[in-house]
């Protein structure tokens, strides 16, 4: 599918900076941004499995010789890895225009009362202290700039709640609320 030349003028020698870009919406994603720019865009793209991550590569440069990509290995959930991982990016990655915050699980359909331990720290950890970290980390290069944008990937679970989703669904109206409140903030800017 073309998104047209506009898509791709906006999109010319953007820093895109996927969280959770080795499978499902974060892959796509990635795909359909070097799709929509033809290949004239700088990738970031993260997840824990950099085998995943460098396949995709491999295959994005094959279908657009010209297109940049920068592989890293990144676990959102542990973010004290995250400012580190920003100070480490080679110069021409490093001024971030687009940080779209994929990487989310839903871990279990336990009820509450008998949901592990582990489930509720993976998911918060990852689906909103991750974000929050990356967000309140990349936004220093935006302000400095007065331009940048952010895609936070919330889901229906936020608003929608249902039985099983003790978890999940509280993870994503955290995302909701923390991305409503950084539009308020930012709308001046
Ligand atoms: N699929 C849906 O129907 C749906 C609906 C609403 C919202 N969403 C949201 O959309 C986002 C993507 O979902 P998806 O369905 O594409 O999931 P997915 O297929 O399970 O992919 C999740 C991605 O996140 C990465 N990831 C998981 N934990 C991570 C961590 N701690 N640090 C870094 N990366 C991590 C995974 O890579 P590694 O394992 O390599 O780290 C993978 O690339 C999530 O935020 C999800 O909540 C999905």
């Amino acid at each position: 599918m073309s998104y047209g030349p506009k898509a791709a003028e906006r999109l010319a020698q953007k820093v895109v900076l996927i969280t959770g870009a080795s499978a499902g919406i974060g892959e796509a994603t990635a795909k359909e941004i070097a799709d929509a720019a033809a290949g004239d865009v700088k990738l970031i793209l993260t997840a824990r499995r950099k085998d995943k991550l460098d396949s995709l590569s491999d295959s994005l440069i094959k279908q657009y010789p010209d297109i940049k990509v920068l592989t890293t290995e990144l676990d959102v959930s542990k973010t004290d890895t995250i400012q580190p991982f920003l100070n480490g990016l080679p110069e021409e990655f490093a001024d971030i225009d687009v940080l779209i915050n994929n990487a989310g699980k839903a871990l279990g359909r336990d009820d509450i009362g008998t949901i592990l331990q582990d489930d509720i720290e993976g998911m918060f950890q990852t689906n909103v202290l991750g974000l929050i970290a990356l967000t309140q980390a990349v936004l220093p290069i935006f302000k400095k700039k007065n331009s940048g944008d952010i895609v936070n990937l919330g889901s229906i679970a936020g608003r929608d709640s249902y039985p099983g989703g003790g978890i999940y669904c509280p993870t994503k109206a955290a995302v909701k609320s923390f991305s409503q409140v950084l539009r308020k903030e930012l709308i001046n800017t």
